[in-house]
């Protein structure tokens, strides 16, 4: 697909952006998103020094969006390590199965928009970086 980059252990995916008196974004499910969406969650009002994530999902696959502000996120496949810095609304970053991550250095306004392959599971966490 076009509007997907290889970055270094992962893929970035750029949605439209549509300009109209402001500006209008959208994702879909097998088209613009590479999976059936099944779940969305966002993360707000992170302080600044926090770090969340540090686990992988054995099976769910997430794009991560940034929606407003802006958030570093840690991408590990177990052999190389990738900082990746979301800041455009429209720029979404691939978290694939298997891939050990952390999110940190939330700005203030940052509102993280996830969208998942699969509902909620703990089981699907991998929360142990040896395992
Ligand atoms: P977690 O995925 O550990 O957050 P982060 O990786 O951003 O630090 O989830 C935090 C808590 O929220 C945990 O108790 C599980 C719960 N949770 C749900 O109940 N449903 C969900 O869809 C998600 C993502 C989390």
């Amino acid at each position: 697909m076009q509007n997907i980059t290889k970055t270094k252990i992962s893929y970035l995916i750029e949605i439209p952006k549509i300009k109209d008196e402001g500006f209008l974004s959208f994702a879909e499910g097998d088209r613009s998103i590479p999976f059936d969406i099944k779940r969305i969650y966002y993360i707000y009002d992170v302080e600044n020094n926090v770090i969340r994530g540090k686990h992988a999902h054995k099976k769910t696959r997430q794009v991560l969006f940034c929606v407003k502000g802006s958030v570093k996120v840690l991408l590990d496949n177990g052999d190389v390590r990738e900082e990746i810095f979301l800041s455009e609304p429209n720029k979404g970053i691939l978290l694939d199965r298997m891939m050990w991550h952390t999110m940190h250095e939330f700005s203030k306004d940052a509102v993280l928009l996830i969208l998942a392959s699969d509902y909620y599971e703990e089981k699907d966490y991998i929360r142990d970086y040896q395992e």
